[in-house]
């Protein structure tokens, strides 16, 4: 069941490659620069949105907020990341006016259901982006989107996250070219990268042995920081979420120009710093926080394009050209980091204590 894999974790890590080419190859024309998806939406409706809310829990909201960077900067709409839980307490303005996307893999959060519910009361379009057929997420939205990751039996989420995010990736170029947002020539560029993260991130699978050494050297350590900008940001949070997740240790992930308002205190000699130093997450301004924990003593371990001036990591992983969905590929790093961590603790990884696969209760 496992093929040959200790945990199911590590196997659904090492299938992205296949996911994500059932996710995009159908439904990418890279030479026309369109993207189908089989979601009919009214004439003109598009257009007339004036806000995407992204509403989902865990890593699935990271993805949220992966994906409403995208919308904001592919198809120039508002797009808000909400976490479902607080869904009620935050709403929106003009349900109206308002695509509400729930993002859950499971299709059963309650959490997501219930914003979801709310949402469509109050008289918003609905949509669901879930990798379960027939689930109830698929029931209750107006339209429902497959992210074809195939079953994913780890409790923490792996290859549904890089799933989401380039499914997401595909609506924000429909919306993009529909609303005129996106020029048919940056609607291809972005498809070629899309199309080309099976190979990317097969690439850094094959650089598994170098993450877990590393992975060891560190695995004592008090406590471990992710840092990003813009994509990098999700994927910091996502990194920190894992890690704690499996491993049990302390994790977090910040916006890389938080820290020195507050984090930077907790900065030590045995606390590491993971960056996202990649395309798409701004490495050279991320660059001078990472000087500044390097100034306290802190190991830095970044992800770079392999192009950054000035500075000098601790240790640096590669990931190879994908665009704005460097920081996607740059998460597989974090996964693995996570799961040689939680491995050589012997954890264990596919049920870790206190979680369940899916949270049905809110
Ligand atoms: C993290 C994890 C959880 C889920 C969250 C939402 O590894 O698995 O944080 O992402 O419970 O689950 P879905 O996507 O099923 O709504």
């Amino acid at each position: 069941q496992k093929g040959g894999y200790d945990h199911y974790m590590r196997k659904e890590i090492h299938e992205q490659p296949s996911a994500l080419r059932q996710a995009l190859g159908s439904r990418v024309d890279v030479n026309a620069g369109t993207a189908s998806l089989d979601v009919d939406f009214p004439q003109g409706y598009l257009e007339s949105i004036q806000e995407i809310q992204l509403l989902a829990m865990g890593t699935s909201y990271y993805a949220g907020r992966y994906a409403a960077t995208l919308f904001e900067s592919l198809a120039d709409v508002r797009a808000t990341p909400i976490m479902a839980s607080e869904y009620s307490y935050t709403g929106g303005r003009d349900p109206w006016r308002t695509l509400s996307i729930a993002v859950t893999q499971s299709g059963e959060t309650a959490d997501t259901l219930g914003a979801l519910r709310e949402a469509s009361a109050a008289g918003a379009r609905t949509m669901g982006v879930t990798n379960t057929l027939g689930s109830s997420v698929t029931r209750e939205a107006d339209d429902a989107l497959f992210i074809r990751a195939g079953p994913e039996i780890g409790v923490a989420a792996t290859k549904t996250f890089a799933s989401q995010v380039s499914t997401l990736a595909l609506l924000a170029i429909a919306v993009g070219r529909e609303r005129g947002a996106l020029s048919a020539a940056a609607a291809r560029e972005h498809l070629e990268d899309l199309t080309g993260l099976p190979g990317a991130i097969q690439q850094v699978l094959d650089e598994e042995d170098r993450i877990r050494e590393t992975a060891h050297e560190l695995a004592d350590s008090d406590a471990f920081f992710f840092v990003g900008r813009e994509y990098g940001y999700p994927v910091a949070l996502e990194g920190a979420l894992k890690l704690k997740e499996i491993s049990y240790d302390h994790a977090e992930g910040f916006a890389s120009g938080e820290l020195k308002h507050g984090p930077l205190a907790l900065v030590t000699p045995e606390t590491p710093v993971l960056a996202v130093l990649t395309d798409g997450a701004h490495p050279q301004e991320t660059l001078n926080n990472v000087a500044e924990v390097q100034a306290r003593g802190a190991p830095a371990i970044g992800v770079t394009s392999g192009t950054l001036e000035g500075g000098t990591l601790d240790e640096a992983f590669e990931v190879p050209d994908a665009g704005i969905f460097e920081p996607l590929v740059a998460n597989v790093y974090f996964q693995l980091f996570a799961y040689h961590i939680a491995n050589a603790k012997g954890r264990s990884i596919d049920k870790p204590r206190n979680l369940a696969k899916s949270v049905t209760v809110e």
